[in-house]
């Protein structure tokens, strides 16, 4: 009697393990990464100044624990699962972009055009993967800050069709990978920063339909090398049209002058 209790005990006690091993792996990619919970704080806290069409944020929410699950969010494989990219094109949504994307420290891509955020771009701090960025035709207003500088990784920036205002930030020129910087139709004034026209990476410059002045440096060809797109057209520049222009812009050049002086 004794001796079948001890059985019991001992098939009890192995069950237990059974179970726990179980319970602990299918637990493990979930509770052991610190990281992405505070990926799933960051799209939380982001999602507390939005508000879309029901359904659009409807799986981000407690319920639905894993994030890589939540629509629009793109997750890196192994473990720690990180958010790579957060896609939200077109979907209706109104409110602001809350600060909060600055803790998405894995983040390569943002991509949050065509919706109805009004307020400010928010100083987004480091956020070292960023490579593309596009908040194009989404409402926004205020200042380019002068943080989106410190984004070192960022090849595609596009930020079309708000209603940016003053100047350019210098330190826009000082990203060096960056390949396409499209700042077209919004109402961004004063002189274009020296930095920006003396960028390696640019394939893709506009600047169109804005309000800015000043004179366009004479060698841009040369300090430009890799450009194929170049558009100025709609602004208030003056001064002579560069004379390195036409030799060596023979792709897609579009200039055009709203005042031009000649000298
Ligand atoms: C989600 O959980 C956090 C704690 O992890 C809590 O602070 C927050 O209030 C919860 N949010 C909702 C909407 O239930
Ligand atoms: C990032 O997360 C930390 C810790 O959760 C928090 O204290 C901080 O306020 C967050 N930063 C932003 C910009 O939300
Ligand atoms: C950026 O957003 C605009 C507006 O929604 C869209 O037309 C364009 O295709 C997007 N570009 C990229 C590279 O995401
Ligand atoms: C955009 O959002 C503002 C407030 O944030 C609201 O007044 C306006 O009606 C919205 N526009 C559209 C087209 O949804
Ligand atoms: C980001 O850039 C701004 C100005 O360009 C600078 O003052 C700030 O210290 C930088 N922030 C970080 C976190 O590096
Ligand atoms: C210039 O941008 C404004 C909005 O800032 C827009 O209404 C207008 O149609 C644009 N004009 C051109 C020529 O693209
Ligand atoms: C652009 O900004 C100037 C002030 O810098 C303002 O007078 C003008 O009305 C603005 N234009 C548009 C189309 O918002
Ligand atoms: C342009 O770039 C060159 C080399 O990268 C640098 O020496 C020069 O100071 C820069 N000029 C301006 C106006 O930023
Ligand atoms: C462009 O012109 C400026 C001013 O004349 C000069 O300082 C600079 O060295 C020139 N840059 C190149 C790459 O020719």
């Amino acid at each position: 009697m004794k001796r079948a209790f001890t059985l019991h005990l001992r098939q009890l006690h192995a069950f237990l393990v059974l179970l726990e091993g179980v319970w602990v792996k299918s637990l493990l990619p979930l509770a052991i990464c610190k990281e992405t919970e505070s990926d799933r704080q960051a799209l939380l806290c982001f999602k507390s100044r939005l508000s879309g069409p029901a359904g659009v944020l409807a799986s981000w929410s407690n319920k639905s624990f894993d994030v890589c699950e939540w629509h629009g969010i793109t997750c890196s494989k192994p473990c720690p699962r990180r958010v790579i990219a957060l896609d939200l094109e077109s979907e209706g949504m109104s409110g602001s972009i809350s600060p909060c994307v600055a803790n998405l420290t894995s983040i390569a891509r943002l991509q949050l055009s065509n919706n109805n955020l009004s307020g400010g771009i928010p100083s987004v701090g480091l956020l070292p993967r960023l490579r593309d960025l596009n908040l194009s035709r989404s409402n926004l207003e205020g200042k380019i800050p002068s943080s989106l500088g410190n984004l070192s990784s960022l090849v595609d920036l596009r930020l079309t069709g708000n209603n940016l205002v003053r100047s350019i930030p210098e330190s826009l020129g000082y990203i060096s990978p960056l390949q396409i910087l499209a700042l077209t139709a919004n109402n961004l004034s004063g002189t274009v920063p020296p930095s920006l026209f003396n960028m390696s990476s640019p394939t893709f410059l506009s600047l169109g339909n804005n309000s800015l002045v000043g004179r366009l440096p004479h060698n841009i060809s040369y300090t430009l090398p890799n450009i194929q797109t170049l558009v100025l057209s709609t602004n208030k520049f003056d001064g002579p049209i560069p004379a390195s222009l036409p030799k060596v812009y023979n792709l897609r050049l579009f200039v055009s002058f709203t005042c031009i002086t000649t000298h």
